[in-house]
């Protein structure tokens, strides 16, 4: 029987084992030839800080765990793993022919491609659908108590339902309108299925909201949803049309047999008495650079997501005083933890102030009234140039209530349907491939 052990390299926490504690651990064992294996990780459950190491997010580095394994393969006679934001197999093949380890493993990359290894051994490598580490499906499943999933490929996890993609037996032309993930998965899945599929992309770049969440601070990698989904809707064989909006004269004109609508949504500007005596920005504006917010501002943030975070820490970053107002127990409170914990240490460290419990009731030239969520006390932040409102979002639902002459079958998915997250757009896009 083969018995190796999962350790930390470093625990990664004040009150925990250090390298050189760990490093003499793995070389006593080995003395006394108990093990077969050491699969090296970092961090540990006993702390919220250390805790982030269990499944690192995509503001970790690629491979970080490496000098780790490393360090203890120079002490130990028998073959030492590692793991760790170990995504693609160009970067397991560097760790191996540089001999910092014997063997790479690789978890998330899985739930992401569960072909990732028959790709690379095959060369097709630009097929790999890599994962972004953004623990989303995966771990944020896992820890809400229900099967792992991935948000690129809602397949896994759901393989007795959706993974059969069973071939139609009549050819449909399907006409998709919107290039974000709900458009392209419902585009890859219906063109693999054997549907003639046309996407339309009002914009020159295919992305929908993910142009946007990439830009937020730590989170470039998140970008590799379009990047994978983008492939996968072309090498199914769907057309991609940019820089063309689908109007009713469009429909019209191509006549298809299905509308797929994948529209999306835009930020939700709540009635917010004063509004017009003050300056008031939204993120979408602020990272398009269409607005500069001012020295001191406040964040409202109603849905408690990256969002909220990623403008704070963005702000912060850029010298601003901050304040995030979220209206939840805590910022980043509906994220992964994780994800959330991480990040609350960076804002931390930015000096960005956290309000929690605070509902948007007023804002005026240079204060932003608040209500406590608990009991409605008013309380306030004075001395603020920008209020940015990080308020959810509206359905974009203007093409779908133009289409009244059609008479095809009209499917609304992703934020068109109703305003959620990527996850959700991608398994609508799933489930509207498989239903057409
Ligand atoms: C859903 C999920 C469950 C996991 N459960 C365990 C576990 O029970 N024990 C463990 O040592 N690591 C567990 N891990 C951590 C992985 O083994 C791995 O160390 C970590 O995900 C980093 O590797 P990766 O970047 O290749 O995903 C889990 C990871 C995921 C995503
Ligand atoms: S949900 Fe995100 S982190 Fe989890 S496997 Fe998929 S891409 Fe990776």
């Amino acid at each position: 029987m083969v018995v190796g052990m999962r350790i930390s390299g470093d625990e990664l926490s004040p009150f925990g084992l250090t390298q050189p504690d760990i490093i003499e651990i793995c070389a006593a064992l080995d003395k006394y030839d108990l093990l077969d294996y050491y699969n090296v990780i970092a961090g540990a459950s006993s702390t919220l800080g250390s805790a982030v190491h269990n499944i690192p997010p995509m503001a970790i580095e690629h491979g970080y765990t490496v000098p780790y394994a490393a360090a203890i393969k120079a002490r130990v006679r028998k073959p030492v793993f590692v793991a760790g934001r170990i995504n693609q197999p160009q970067i397991a093949e560097q760790v191996l022919t540089a001999g910092h380890a014997d063997m790479i493993g690789m978890t998330r990359a899985l739930i992401s491609d569960p072909e990732m290894p028959n790709k690379a051994r095959t060369g097709r490598t630009d097929d790999i659908r890599a994962c972004i580490g953004c623990n989303q499906a995966c771990a944020g499943h896992m820890h809400a108590g229900y099967s792992i999933s991935c948000i690129q490929h809602p397949e896994t996890g759901r393989e007795l339902t959706h993974a059969n993609k069973p071939k139609v037996s009549q050819r449909r032309r399907i006409l998709i309108a919107g290039g974000g993930p709900a458009g392209l998965k419902a585009a890859a899945v219906a063109a693999e299925r054997g549907h003639d599929v046309t996407l339309y992309e009002r914009g020159q770049q295919l992305g929908g909201q993910v142009l946007l969440a990439q830009l937020l601070p730590g989170r470039a990698e998140f970008g590799g949803l379009i990047t994978n989904l983008a492939h996968e809707a072309r090498q199914s064989g769907a057309k991609v049309v940019t820089n063309t909006a689908v109007t009713s004269d469009l429909i019209r004109t191509e006549n298809p047999d299905a509308v797929i609508l994948a529209t999306g949504a835009r930020p939700h500007v709540p009635e917010i008495p004063g509004i017009e005596d003050a300056h008031v920005a939204n993120v979408w504006q602020i990272l398009r650079g269409e607005v500069n917010a001012g020295r001191s501002v406040v964040v409202a943030d109603w849905r408690s997501d990256w969002i909220g975070l990623g403008i704070a820490e963005k702000l912060a970053r850029e010298g601003r005083h901050v304040r995030l107002c979220v209206n939840a127990n805590m910022a980043g409170q509906n994220l992964q933890s994780y994800v959330r914990d991480h990040w609350l240490g960076i804002v931390h460290s930015l000096g960005v102030e956290i309000i929690p419990m605070a509902r948007l009731a007023g804002v005026d030239a240079d204060t932003v009234y608040f209500e406590h969520l608990a009991n409605n006390t008013p309380f306030e932040c004075r001395d603020v140039e920008t209020l940015v409102l990080a308020m959810g979002h509206e359905s974009e639902t203007r093409i779908e209530e133009s289409l009244t002459e059609y008479a095809g079958e009209i499917i609304p998915i992703g934020d068109c349907a109703a305003p959620r997250t990527a996850e959700e757009a991608v398994l609508d896009g799933l489930n509207a491939g498989l239903r057409v």
